[in-house]
């Protein structure tokens, strides 16, 4: 079976359903209010998971309560945690999601035991990570553990996908992007990331900075690959939207899944897609993600 790693962040989030997003200042009644695992490294690691690869997550929850819920859940899907560390003196990461109608997302994230993540955990735990043939990063651990990790990773494999969020702004974003294999930014990450504002000029200048390829997660829009001097689109599914939080988790857990599979690139984006698609069309983060059979039906829904 193949092997996923993922490295990074486990959060439980805090959720409530609004009619609209609300501005600045504005106090506004709430909807609903719910509680799930969450975390884009943990989202990432269950989805890959689900979709049929055997995955190990590395990383750190707290002392609290949160702590052990989140690595039960992430046990119950059958993700190994044995190298996830618990800091007792920091309580776990945390985030507050408000969603709209129509599932667009604001999310503030409080990152706890996950800002432990550092290069002396990297020490301890490189030897079992590198027993994968994929790598997944995101961007909330800090980002000179991931730095260090990519300077220590040998040369060909893992295969490393880069999922750089949230985002950064382009200052502070200096990793050695030359063993990065795939970056998956979204729209508004790449072009903070660039300074851009079009996707594929944006794309063009981060493979100039030597990432390998650029995939643009667009929503709905399906995605775009930006590779050499190639610029492509893949189309989104049309599905109804109640909740987007953790669909461009969903997508890297396909697209790695997919890939280690032997999957063509292009075949593993339409994949990815349909996995983010899907992850729309439920609540919550985790809860949200979907099993190999419902990806696969919705490819051959799609086909006919
Ligand atoms: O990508 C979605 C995730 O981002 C949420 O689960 C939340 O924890 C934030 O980290």
């Amino acid at each position: 079976m193949l092997w996923c790693s993922v490295l990074g962040s486990v959060n439980m989030d805090f959720v409530v359903e609004v009619e609209r997003l609300p501005s600045p200042g504005e106090t506004m009644p709430g909807l609903s209010f719910a509680r799930y695992p969450g975390g884009k490294g943990a989202n990432q690691a269950v989805a890959a998971a689900r979709l049929g690869a055997r995955v190990s997550f590395f990383g750190k929850v707290g002392g609290d309560t949160f702590g052990e819920e989140l690595l039960r859940t992430l046990h119950e899907n059958k993700v190994n945690v044995e190298a996830v560390e618990r800091e007792p003196s920091s309580p776990s990461g945390i985030a507050f999601i408000s969603v709209a109608q129509g599932g667009e997302n604001t999310i503030i994230y409080v990152p706890g035991a996950n800002a432990h993540v550092n290069p002396s955990y990297v020490d301890r735990v490189l030897a079992k990570l590198l027993a994968a043939e994929i790598l997944l990063l995101q961007l909330e651990i800090p980002l000179p553990t991931i730095a260090y990790l990519l300077k220590r990773l040998p040369r060909d494999r893992p295969v490393v996908i880069l999922d750089p969020a949230p985002a950064l702004p382009q200052k502070g974003f200096n990793l050695p992007l030359t063993r990065v294999d795939i970056i998956t930014p979204n729209r508004g990450e790449l072009f903070a990331l660039t300074g851009e504002k079009d996707v594929e000029r944006a794309g063009k200048a981060l493979l100039s900075r030597g990432v390998g390829r650029v995939i643009c997660k667009a929503g709905k829009e399906g995605a775009f690959l930006i590779e050499g001097s190639s610029f492509r689109h893949f189309p989104g599914f049309c599905v109804d939207p109640v909740d987007t939080t953790a669909a461009g988790d969903a997508f890297n857990g396909g697209l790695a899944v997919a890939l280690a599979e032997g999957k063509p690139l292009e075949e593993a984006i339409i994949w990815a897609n349909a996995a983010g698609a899907l992850a729309t069309t439920r609540k919550g983060a985790q809860p949200s993600l979907p099993q190999r059979k419902e990806v696969e039906a919705l490819l051959q829904k799609s086909a006919r």
